[in-house]
Formats: C-alpha cells, sequence, structure tokens
C-alpha cells in the first residue's frame, strides 16, 4: 500500500487559530475536585491548585479553558461559589446526582486559570436562569468597579477583572436531558436576548449560541437555522460537539470517526451560510467545537448516575487506548482541516473525566495515552494549515463506506520555516508507504518522524505504569530532494517534521 502527499505554501486554509487547542473542566466527578484543585495534596499550592496537575496542563499546550459545564452549568448559581468559602451552600447538582460544596468557585476559576496560562471560556446558566442572572455574572467579571457585582468582586480579593471575552450562551439546550431544555425557537430567542443585554454592557464580548449536542440529534440542522435565525446579529459562534468510541469492535469506523466530525463540521457551516445568505448579512459565524472527544458512554448509560449524592465521586473516567489516541490524533487534523471556519475547541474534558490527564487523591498525575497526540499537535502545528489531500488507498468501513486510509493535514511556520505533517494510517491492518512530495520547500529535509501506535492497540496508561503508550521516534529517510518516504504502520498518529 502506498500514498503520495504533496506540500506547498500556496495550499493554505487559515492560520493555525490559537484557541484549537482549548480543553474542558466542568464541576463533574473529580475534574474539579481533586482533579485541577486538592488543598490537601502534597503538590498543592496556596490556593489549593494541584501543582503537577497545573505543570501537566501546560505541557499539554492548551489555550482557552471551558467552565463550569458541561450538563452541571444549566442547575448553576455561580454565586454560591464566590466569597468566603465557610459560607458557601451545598447544593444538589442534579445533572450528575452530586452534592456541590461549592469549595471552588468563579475566583479560584480565574486564578487558577491565571496559573495554568489559559484563556477562561465562560458558560452561562441558560436553563434554570436568564438574561438578569448573565449580565449580572458579566459585571461581576468584568466591570472594572463602583457597581454592586463589581465591587463584590473586589471584596472577595480581586480587584482586577477577569476581562473573560468568550461567552457560551448556555449549554446542549436541544438535548432532553440538559435541565431547562428548550425548543430551538424558545432557546434561540433566549439566547439572542441575553446576548443583547450582555453586548449593551460590553460590545466587544465574544459570544457562542448552542448548536446540537451531536448531529445524531432529531433536530440537527433544523435547530442551528432556528437559533440562528432568531439570533445571529448577537452571537459570533454556534457550537458542536461529538463524541466518538468503539462499537462492536469495528476498529475501522472507529479510527475513520473523522469522516463524521468532517461531516459534521461542512453541515454546520452550510447551514449557518444558509441563514447568513438568507439574511444578506456581511457576518459569517464561525465554528465553536466546544465539546470533542473519545467517549464510551455505554457504562454511565447502563449504570445511570449515582442514587446517594456523593462529593466529586468518580465518573465517567475513561481510560484511554493506543486506538483511541489515535482516533484524538486524527480529529485534531480534522478540526485543523477546517479551521477557517473553527476557530474555538475544546477537548473534553482536562482532568479524570473523560480527560487526558488523570489523577489519584492524594497521589501521582498522569498522562493518557490521548495526551501525546493533543500535546504535540498543540506544539507543532505553527503557523498556516496547509491543505495536503494524500493520494491514497481506499478502505472499507461498515459506517463510512469508503474512506481514505490516510487522513493528514500539514502546517507551515513562516518565521521558523518549520513544517509539520500530521498523518494518520486508519488502516487497523496494512501499512502504508507514503510519498511526500515538497519540491515546494525543495531545500527541506524530513528531520524527524514520531509515531503513536503499537501491537497492543488496547494498551493504556496508568499509575503505575504511566509511559506504557508513549510516541517514539523512528529512522527517517533524509536522501530525498523534493520528495521523502514515511513508513505509516497500522492504525497509526504521525507528524513528520521537515526542516
Ligand atoms: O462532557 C461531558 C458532558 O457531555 C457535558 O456535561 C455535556 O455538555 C455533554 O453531554
Amino acid at each position: 500500500h502506498s500514498a503520495i502527499l504533496t506540500i506547498d505554501p500556496a495550499f493554505r486554509i487559515a492560520e493555525v487559530p490559537p484557541r484549537l487547542f482549548g480543553s474542558f473542566v466542568e464541576h463533574l466527578g473529580r475534574c474539579v475536585y481533586t482533579g485541577i484543585f486538592e488543598p490537601s495534596h502534597p503538590s498543592a499550592d496556596d490556593d489549593g491548585f494541584r501543582t503537577d496537575v497545573l505543570d501537566l496542563t501546560r505541557e499539554l499546550g492548551v489555550s482557552v479553558v471551558r467552565y463550569p459545564g458541561g450538563n452541571f452549568v444549566s442547575g448553576y448559581r455561580w454565586e454560591d461559589g464566590v466569597g468566603p468559602r465557610e459560607a458557601r451552600p451545598q447544593r444538589l447538582d442534579p445533572a450528575w446526582r452530586s452534592t456541590e460544596t461549592n469549595a471552588f468557585g468563579l475566583g479560584e476559576f480565574a486564578a487558577w486559570s491565571r496559573q495554568a496560562g489559559i484563556e477562561p471560556m465562560m458558560a452561562l446558566n441558560l436553563g434554570t436562569r436568564g438574561i438578569q442572572d448573565a449580565c449580572d455574572l458579566l459585571e461581576y467579571c468584568n466591570h472594572p468597579g463602583g457597581t454592586y457585582w463589581s465591587d463584590m468582586r473586589a471584596a472577595h480579593g480581586h480587584a482586577k477583572p477577569f476581562d473573560v471575552r468568550l461567552w457560551c450562551l448556555g449549554n446542549e439546550m436541544d438535548g432532553p436531558w440538559q435541565i431547562g431544555h428548550k425548543t430551538a425557537a424558545e432557546y434561540g430567542r433566549l439566547a439572542g436576548e441575553t446576548g443583547r443585554a450582555m453586548r449593551m454592557i460590553d460590545p466587544s464580548l465574544e459570544l457562542v449560541a448552542c448548536g446540537s449536542s451531536h448531529s445524531g440529534m432529531p433536530t440537527f440542522g433544523e435547530w442551528e437555522a432556528t437559533v440562528l435565525e432568531e439570533a445571529y446579529d448577537q452571537v459570533d459562534y454556534i457550537s458542536l460537539h461529538a463524541y466518538y468510541h468503539l462499537q462492536d469492535g469495528d476498529l475501522a469506523s472507529f479510527l475513520a470517526s473523522a469522516v463524521d466530525m468532517e461531516a459534521f463540521i461542512d453541515d454546520v457551516v452550510s447551514t449557518a451560510d444558509h441563514v447568513r445568505a438568507k439574511r444578506r448579512a456581511a457576518k459569517r459565524i464561525n465554528l465553536s467545537f466546544d465539546e470533542w472527544n473519545v467517549w464510551d458512554q455505554t457504562d454511565w448509560r447502563e449504570q445511570g448516575p449515582p442514587d446517594d449524592w456523593p462529593e466529586a465521586p468518580p465518573l465517567i473516567e475513561d481510560t484511554y487506548t493506543v486506538a483511541d489516541a489515535v482516533v484524538v490524533g486524527s480529529l485534531l487534523i480534522a478540526l485543523l482541516r477546517h479551521c477557517d471556519r473553527v476557530t474555538v475547541a475544546c477537548l473534553a474534558q482536562l482532568v479524570n473525566a473523560i480527560a487526558p490527564i488523570r489523577t489519584e487523591p492524594g497521589g501521582p498525575a498522569w498522562r493518557q495515552a490521548s495526551f501525546h497526540p493533543f500535546a504535540l499537535t498543540a506544539r507543532l502545528a505553527r503557523g498556516r494549515v496547509l491543505r495536503v489531500d494524500p493520494v491514497a488507498p481506499v478502505m472499507a468501513t461498515a459506517r463510512y463506506g469508503d474512506v481514505p486510509a490516510v487522513h493528514a493535514v500539514a502546517t507551515y511556520d513562516d518565521d521558523s520555516g518549520d513544517v509539520a505533517i500530521f498523518a494518520v494510517n486508519r488502516n487497523p491492518a496494512e501499512p502504508v508507504e507514503l510519498t511526500v512530495r515538497h519540491d515546494a520547500f525543495a531545500r527541506h529535509r524530513i528531520t524527524e518522524h514520531t509515531v503513536l501506535s503499537g501491537d497492543d492497540l488496547a494498551a493504556t496508561n496508568s499509575s503505575t505504569n504511566p509511559d506504557r503508550v508513549i510516541p517514539v521516534s523512528v529512522p527517517v529517510d533524509t536522501s530525498g530532494h523534493g520528495s521523502a518516504r514515511a513508513y505509516l504502520k497500522p492504525a497509526s498518529w504521525n507528524v513528520i517534521r521537515l526542516t
């Protein structure tokens, strides 16, 4: 099996949007408590933040973090999580049937964001709350001072505003599981009016309207069109969420999950542009893929949520395999291939709950297999994204029909001159001999080929064996002029660097 891929700086899609490498911290299970925040942990700093997790977050290369949910946010009162900790109420969190202590809240998240070097992306409760609450929260977060809420923030020890630019107008409001679930028309109107009021306070905010919870929702397509018809002028983004997992042992379809993600993106772009055409609007709505990952929801669906309202229970702590990590790498390739319109994306989530980082309470933190393709892509995808469209063998899949076995994208950094090719061989059984044609970069040579794969695609990392799955460097063929060769193992994620 052989494939050919041509790289040329002229095949530009867009510059790499820094917000493409976002993640997500929800009050869910152990993402916050014993994840990013654990005052009694040996590594905790004065704020109670686990510095081992902070270090891994920086290493992961995360740029923006969505907070505080997720399903959680649709029943959340943000005021519960500010001010003196001893006065904060314990509440039921109906979304995850857990007890929320509110020991961690808005001020802690703002402080943690600064330490982690990330931009906060704030989600609003449009499930049980509405316009007034959104404006109050905005005033608390961003107003310099001299008003009720901004002075309260200062009194809580945060004199400087948090200056949150990016806001989600609710979460998955199309989903019947969502607290305060709405029809598209109800939600679109509420999102539009909430956005309008928020922009009366600060016209420069960037606002995300909820799109569909996944492309299989019965209302998909119609939902986006209706919401944007109501809220087009008030929002900048429409959101997408998608989770994939290995079903019935069908590895080929699972490895081709990015086919679905790319079709989903194309459909949302078309729907947003259809509304634009009807309105004769100059503005284009971009896409915020603010929840994506591999997540096997079978256990969650079968077992259901806890019934004894525990505090920070271990929920949806998926352990990621080599195959999962290859899919995560491929989903990142899909996002890069569409980064002219997808300019925000969040890997859901950051720690413990379906996350690249895992921790033990009081114990170690470690990198899951999926950590690696994310960290390497965030580090090496620099400059402009180049379309490569490989000529590759076709692979049959049960779910998506015939798909190209090689899924790829490249980036070119004008400043350093570095080229990085990100390529997945989706074929679980056959290797691919890849020829890289780089006449337009004739002086470049392959200097590095890093692979994430393995003979055991079910291998995982754990607290006792945290580096069982890691990317490895393989020998490179440096002889060619304007052309180079790379061997792509079956079911592998690869990054090939030319300098
Ligand atoms: O990320 C886990 C959950 O998945 C989120 O809370 C929700 O928005 C989505 O359904």
